[in-house]
């Protein structure tokens, strides 16, 4: 069996009970990745970490090269990769501090380098994407919240939006109208072109604000970085158990 990578997103820009072995720089078809891939140990186990943003949290969420991200974890053994995320919560039982793992996901975003099938070379594929996350890894995630004694909200759909803004309230109505339960940035096209990639992938969802329009107030920066610290020692301590099982 190949490796868990994890990427990690905003408030993950490194794992704090990860031990790094070795980091390294991957060359990749698609340019360079956000960051070098670190190799370490997580709970006894060896994981591949990877910061979606990059070390210093410098790249916004267009701007992330996924395809070179996630072709590096691939080509450095991965073959399960869990993508960290930070949502706004949309329904009613997503609120501030709810742990998700997601089952459907709706792409809103636009103008991203989202396939490795782009018709240059090595022929196009036309993947399914019926059921767009790995249900293995998802109900790894699921099972490694019970042992740890996490509540975990165990399906939703992910409304995959543009950024780096938020969004306007009617947007949200939108997305809601659409079936969403969350919504974030950074979930397309990185699950899109796992699948295409053969990667196993899942995705953790942390919330961290009410979506706009939800709460009647406005969206704070202090308001998501207050609930994004409240989530980080929670999301390690799952994925300890996900790594250890
Ligand atoms: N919208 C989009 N992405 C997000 C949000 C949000 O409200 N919160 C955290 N990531």
């Amino acid at each position: 069996m190949g490796l868990l990578a994890i990427i990690g997103g905003s408030g993950f820009s490194s794992l704090p009970s990860l031990t790094v072995l070795e980091s390294r720089s991957v060359e990749t078809p698609y340019g360079a990745t956000s960051a070098a891939v670190a190799r370490g140990r997580l709970a006894e186990c060896e994981v591949l970490f990877l910061p979606r943003h990059g070390p210093s949290h410098h790249l916004p969420p267009h701007r992330v090269n996924y395809r070179a991200n996630l072709w590096a974890l691939r080509a450095s053994g991965a073959d399960r990769v869990i993508g960290l995320a930070s949502v706004g919560g949309i329904t009613p039982s997503f609120g501030p501090g709810t742990l998700a793992v997601p089952d459907q996901i709706i792409d809103y975003t636009y103008g991203r380098e989202h396939t490795i099938y782009d018709g240059l070379a090595g022929g196009i594929e036309h993947i399914d994407f019926t059921e767009p996350y790995c249900e293995s890894l998802r109900q790894a995630l699921i099972s490694a919240c019970a042992r740890v004694g996490e509540t975990v909200v165990a399906r939703g759909t992910y409304a995959a939006t543009q950024g780096p803004r938020l969004e306007s309230a009617a947007e949200i109505r939108r997305h809601e109208r659409d079936g969403c339960d969350m919504v974030g940035m950074t979930g397309m096209p990185e699950a899109g072109l796992a699948r295409e990639l053969g990667l196993c992938y899942a995705s953790l969802a942390f919330v961290v604000n009410w979506a706009a329009g939800k709460s009647g107030n406005v969206i704070t920066m202090k308001e998501i970085e207050d609930n994004l610290a409240l989530c980080v020692e929670r999301v390690s301590t799952v994925l300890e158990a996900v790594a250890g099982a």
